[in-house]
């Protein structure tokens, strides 16, 4: 190789020296964006931190009937991971009046509390865990 070339071969080098944070940058970003696509993909309904605080309620409250994390045999109590996702007025409708024995929560939750529940069975309806 004569001079010329080894000076090529340098500035080649240099060049991807120079370009490399960018190439890195680059697939950072590409990561980040398919890390955040994966977080906001089961929330497209419902906002991830609704749902979070709707467990929360549910856990409290609902879960001694309907089962931990919603998984109960549904026969005596209704399985509510196979509540209709498209009916969020049923889901108030029987929360807050009641339904056959299950009491009414209309006096223990307000709506807002009624919609944050709403989020995390919505975000699960009719799917199993
Ligand atoms: C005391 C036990 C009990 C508790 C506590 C309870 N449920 Fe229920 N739930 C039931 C029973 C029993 C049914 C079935 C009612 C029926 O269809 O006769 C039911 C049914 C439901 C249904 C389906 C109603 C429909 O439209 O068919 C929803 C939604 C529901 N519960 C949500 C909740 C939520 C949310 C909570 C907590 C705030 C909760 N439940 C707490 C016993 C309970």
């Amino acid at each position: 190789m004569d001079i010329r070339g080894a000076l090529n071969v340098r500035a080649v080098l240099q060049q991807i020296k120079q370009i490399r944070p960018a190439v890195i940058a680059g697939c950072v970003t590409l990561v980040l964006a398919g890390v955040t696509q994966a977080q906001t993909a089961p929330t497209a309904r419902f906002p991830l931190v609704s749902i979070e605080k709707g467990k929360a309620l549910f856990e409290r409250t609902c879960a001694q009937c309907h089962g931990r994390n919603m998984v109960n045999a549904g026969t005596t109590v209704y399985d509510l991971r196979r509540f209709p996702v498209d009916d969020p007025d049923r889901f108030v409708q029987s929360v807050t009046k009641g339904k056959g024995n299950m009491p009414s929560f209309g006096e223990t939750f307000a709506a807002d509390e009624v919609k944050l529940l709403w989020a995390y069975v919505g975000s699960r309806g009719g799917k199993e865990p």
